[in-house]
């Protein structure tokens, strides 16, 4: 049977798809109610290594020192396909062009967020959609934003670049409007070689999620701890108790991204950082990118499961509303949009009969 994460990618996408065409209709009340996981922390936390690490890629765009590099939210669906098929990236907006060369993947990143907001780096809060299908990785969709700044730091003044001033609560509220909603399960970014009471991920995650119940808590640069200080009073929930354990990370430095250390040798010196810790050698096995990864996948899995009754309902009137729209559209001109929409109609008949399956339990004639 379909995984039920892959399912729900498949109908994000589809809302995505509609919303462009501009359809009034329940899909984007239907896209709030589906879980993902939004990576938040303050700028140069290493959110964007985790992101990498957890899809074994390089394939995000770097800062070079000036300007924020994420400007718009990136929609990272991850799609688990099977042992040895190649690796590939596809955006929402080129569909049918595969990228094989994930650095042909960061220059379009780029040239998607300088196409939606000029020249200006400037932030805009609609996403870029991208899709990931490779062997390597765990089915996840994982939401990137622009870095927490309480200052623009590593921006140029605003008349040099022609940045709003506003830009550092423009970045606070894009950041709000995903983690405010009750669906979506937070992947907290702090550095360890900072001071953690001050962290922007844990300031934030603990005021719109007070109980910790979707805040993922996770410790980046671990290596980069002064020596004879560790973080296991964080690690072991002692000092900032979540409900969810804390996970360790150790990123690649920008000394190894220099030398072009690639991904799997980053996650073996990760491995090894662990195994071979006086401090952390007994978490070992619940440390790491892999580990969170596999965590990140399971949590969202039984966050789905839990949500089917709900889903499938807003899914049946998103049906009944498609038909109405079609059958409207149906005396008017808009060719396209029509066939859009009785695609996004197929594909939520589909969806109801899978979820269907999923709330029977797979057994025939079940109660739901
Ligand atoms: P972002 O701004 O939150 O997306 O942060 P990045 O992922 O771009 O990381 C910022 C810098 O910190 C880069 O130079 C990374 O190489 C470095 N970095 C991130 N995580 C770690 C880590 O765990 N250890 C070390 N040594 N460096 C890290
Ligand atoms: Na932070
Ligand atoms: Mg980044």
């Amino acid at each position: 049977m379909e995984s039920l994460i892959v399912t729900v990618n498949r109908i994000q996408r589809a809302c995505t798809v509609l919303g462009d065409h501009g359809g009034d209709t329940n899909l984007p009340t239907l896209w709030e109610a589906l879980p993902s996981v939004v990576v938040v922390g303050g700028q140069s936390s290493g959110k964007s290594s985790v992101l990498e690490s957890i899809v074994g890629r390089d394939f995000l765009p770097r800062g070079s020192g000036y300007g924020i590099v994420t400007r718009r939210p990136l929609v990272l669906q991850l799609h688990k396909t099977e042992r040895g098929l190649q690796e590939y990236g596809e955006f929402l907006h080129l569909p049918k062009k595969k990228f094989t060369d994930f650095s042909m993947v960061r220059k379009e990143i780029q040239d998607e967020t300088d196409r939606m907001t000029g020249k200006s780096k400037q932030i805009s809060p609609v996403p870029i959609h991208l899709s990931i299908y490779s062997p390597n990785v765990v089915n996840l969709t994982l939401i990137d934003l622009p870095g927490l700044t309480k200052v623009a730091v590593g921006i140029p003044p605003a008349f040099l670049l022609g940045q709003p001033e506003s830009i550092v609560q423009d970045i606070e509220i894009m950041v709000r409007s995903y983690v405010e909603k009750p669906n979506c399960i937070i992947l907290a970014i702090t550095p360890a070689n900072q001071d953690i009471a001050t962290s922007d991920a844990m300031k934030l995650s603990r005021e719109v999620d007070p109980t910790g119940e979707r805040t993922f808590g996770v410790l980046t640069k671990l290596d980069l701890m002064d020596k004879g200080t560790n973080a296991i009073d964080v690690l072991e929930g002692r000092a900032y108790p979540l409900q969810h354990p804390w996970v360790g990370i150790v990123n690649r430095s920008q000394a190894d991204i220099k030398k072009n250390v690639d991904m799997i040798a980053s996650r073996r010196k990760e491995r090894e950082f662990f195994a071979s810790s006086p401090d952390y050698g007994h978490l070992a096995s619940k440390m790491g990118s892999e580990y969170l990864a596999k965590v990140l996948s399971k949590h969202l899995e039984s966050v789905i499961r839990a949500r089917l009754p709900g889903i499938t309902s807003l899914i049946n009137k998103s049906i009944e509303e498609l038909e109405a729209e079609l059958s409207h559209l149906g005396r008017s001109v808009a060719v396209d949009a029509g066939a859009q929409l009785y695609t996004i109609l197929e594909l939520c008949r589909a969806f109801d009969r899978i979820f269907k399956e999923h709330l029977d339990g797979g057994r025939p004639g079940g109660d739901r």
